[in-house]
């Protein structure tokens, strides 16, 4: 467990990026995608003054090393801890390659990163916050993995994406029980691939028959397109919850343990609701700048608050990248 130390008197703040996902060509000084992660950056934390950085997947894609080495400098440079976690296409090429990649992540001065147990992955970690030796969170830094064979309803093998497995669940319950009993308000869990319960809670939250595709973020705050019970919740939806094909197990285990109050995801670039489901927020990350596939007015990062008492806010912060794609 790594730990970290939140002032007396001001709130812990956590910046998330997601899905950053450039190749190297795509690194290249003067591209679009590169002046769009830089200016994103440096804004977000110009604007939120972080205390440590999350990454939650899809860093680049596997295989292209410069482009893995040209973010890690990059967050890196603002001398503040930050901390990833795997997402699919980090790991498309395999344990190996994935390992090597944490290594690499390892070497960077102000990184903070455990592999963890090698059978659950890599990178299952927890990073903790406290407040004068006081335990106030826990983040549960969780790898979601690439995709798996699923036997659909019809006897057929197909892929399905990737979810955190059984031993990964048992691992989460038993340190989750042991972070509880040392006392710590609440915990959150970040992974790339959203769990299971993201698509039970997208049903239950925004009312039937509205055209999700078309909702726009303003129209996304209004409380006319919740159900009740849902009013808090914000944030839009264009494309399908690209989760695990079947229930996973991973909502029944946090709600067990009553202690994990956030799951914040990424993989799906182009959602960012976030929906208080059954007492757990479940929140996508604001997609980080332009690389692979995107909506200009959905990038930027994820503000996660800590007060004394634990997590106290989470909101997105938009950045506007769109004068570096505009048509020449
Ligand atoms: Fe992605």
């Amino acid at each position: 467990m790594i730990t970290l130390q939140k002032k007396p008197g001001k709130d812990f703040v956590i910046l998330n990026l997601t899905d950053p996902q450039m190749n190297n060509a795509e690194w290249a000084e003067g591209h679009p995608h590169r002046k769009t992660i830089e200016h994103t950056l440096a804004e977000l934390v110009r604007r939120t003054a972080p205390d440590l950085i999350t990454v939650s997947g899809d860093l680049a894609w596997a295989g292209e090393d410069h482009s893995y080495e040209m973010l890690f400098s990059l967050l890196d440079s603002f001398g503040i801890p930050w901390a990833p976690v795997w997402g699919n296409h980090d790991n498309q090429k395999g344990a190996e390659y994935t390992d090597s990649l944490a290594d690499r992540v390892l070497l960077r001065r102000h990184s903070i990163y455990e592999k963890g147990d090698p059978a659950l992955g890599n990178g299952n970690y927890i990073i903790s916050v406290e407040e004068e030796g006081r335990p106030v969170t826990a983040l549960f830094m969780m790898d979601s993995h690439d995709r798996e064979p699923f036997v659909n309803q019809k006897g057929e093998t197909e892929e399905a994406w990737g979810r955190l497995n059984a031993a990964q669940i048992e691992w989460y319950s038993a340190e989750v029980e042991k972070i509880a009993a040392m006392g710590y308000c609440d915990s959150a869990m970040i992974m790339h691939i959203p769990v299971y319960a993201y698509r039970d809670a997208s049903a239950a939250a925004y009312r039937e028959g509205l055209n999700l595709r078309e909702m726009t973020l303003e129209q996304s705050l209004s409380e006319t397109v919740w159900n009740p019970g849902y009013e808090g919740s914000f944030g839009v939806q264009y494309e399908g919850v690209c989760s695990y094909s079947a229930e996973d197990g991973v909502f029944a285990a946090v709600k067990k343990a009553g202690h994990t109050r956030l799951i914040l995801a990424g993989h799906d670039h182009i959602n960012n609701w976030v929906i208080a489901y059954e007492g757990v927020k479940l929140a996508y990350g604001l997609k980080t700048g332009s690389g692979c596939y995107w909506r200009p007015q959905l990038s930027g990062g994820t503000v996660v608050t800590v007060s004394k008492d634990g997590i106290s806010d989470l909101r997105h912060e938009y950045v506007d990248a769109t004068a570096f794609h505009e048509a020449k």
